[in-house]
């Protein structure tokens, strides 16, 4: 069975690529580059330069390579950029999608494994996030991840499709410092980024209602992360017409200043943060119910937060070449 995976020149499909390949998986990347690396596509893994926008060019790889599943992560994922750029995350994250599930259906391909976010849920009230828990996105990005998953679900339905719309929780390490995230949107890359300036890293807020007043999400290991793709894309190939949604996260909330501590803990700086006021939109408590994804996949991550900290930390260190980033 051949995979294609779209955004595997990316941080996460990188590690995806790698691990579907460890696990005996053969791959074709597919992937327009825009903020993605060639070199993080592996010697032996084929790599289709094209967008999920470009239906005949989805249409050629699919059949090039007889590609019978599909994993799909390309996608733009900065939920700031979104809310200034709506329409460009629409088509890229929703048309960007259709025209591949046109090709995908047309193609005949049996199992579709999607990239969706704790982002669907926008402000959860609830300790444990399960896959019950209504989901309000509070941005343009998490509309285009939910309508994502319905798109999905609905094509996997009359189609025939296997499905598995995977939601992570906050991402973050490396398997080897050359994978890492280059990107500085999410926590622990920021406050790398203030270490490295010698400035101190940022709470935005201690107001929470949350044990030390800044705000709890649940990091995963994109080595972990990784696996469960290799789980869920096993898991709709054994069962024909499955329609999986599941939270990818540990079920362990951290909180900012935690991590802060433990970077600083870690790398061997001494920098206690600066409160800052809130940031619009950001919800005190996002923590996965991780049960669902252990119960249909046998998955459970194995990574704690130190591990994904020293990692990143490594590949911070690494010199990456520079992306070949498009608007
Ligand atoms: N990083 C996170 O914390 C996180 C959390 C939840 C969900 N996700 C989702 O995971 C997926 C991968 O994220 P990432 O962190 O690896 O991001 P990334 O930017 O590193 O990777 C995205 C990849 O997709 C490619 N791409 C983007 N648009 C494309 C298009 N239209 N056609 C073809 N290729 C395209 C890019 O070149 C890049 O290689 C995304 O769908 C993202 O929304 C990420």
């Amino acid at each position: 069975m051949t995979w294609l995976i779209t955004g595997g020149a990316g941080y996460i499909g990188a590690h995806v690529v790698r691990a579907m390949t460890e696990a005996g998986e053969r791959a074709v990347v597919y992937d327009d580059l825009s903020t993605g690396r060639a070199d993080r596509v592996p010697d032996g893994v084929p790599l289709v330069v094209g967008s999920t926008l470009d239906g005949e060019r989805v249409a050629r790889a699919l059949t090039d390579h007889e590609v019978t599943g599909v994993v799909h992560l390309a996608a733009k994922k900065q939920v700031a950029e979104s809310l200034s750029l709506p329409l460009h995350y629409y088509r890229e994250n929703v048309e960007g999608l259709r025209v591949l599930l046109d090709a995908v259906t047309a193609a005949g391909v049996r199992s579709f494994v999607f990239s969706s976010s704790a982002a669907v849920y926008g402000m959860p009230d609830v300790d444990l996030v399960t896959e019950e828990t209504p989901c309000v996105p509070m941005s343009p990005y998490g509309e285009t991840k939910l309508a994502g998953e319905w798109l999905v679900r609905a094509t996997g339905r009359a189609a025939g499709l296997s499905t598995a719309c995977l939601r992570y929780f906050n991402v973050a390490g490396a398997a080897r410092p050359d994978l890492a995230d280059t990107g500085v949107s999410n926590l622990i890359p920021m406050i790398f980024e203030k270490l490295a300036d010698d400035l101190p890293p940022h709470v935005f807020g201690d107001d929470y209602p949350t044990p030390d007043g800044t705000c709890v999400r649940d990091y995963i290991h994109v080595v972990d992360l990784a696996e469960a793709h290799v789980a869920a894309a096993r898991a709709l190939r054994a069962a024909p017409g499955r329609d999986l949604t599941l939270n990818i996260g540990r079920g362990e909330g951290v909180s900012v200043r935690e991590v802060i501590d433990r970077v600083n803990t870690l790398t061997g700086h001494d920098r206690p943060p600066v409160v800052t006021p809130r940031r619009p939109g950001d919800p005190p408590r996002v923590v996965a119910s991780a049960d669902r994804a252990a119960t249909e996949l046998g998955w459970k991550a194995r990574h704690a937060i130190d591990d994904m900290i020293t990692s990143a930390w490594a590949g911070r260190q690494h010199p990456h070449p520079p992306t070949t980033a498009r608007p």
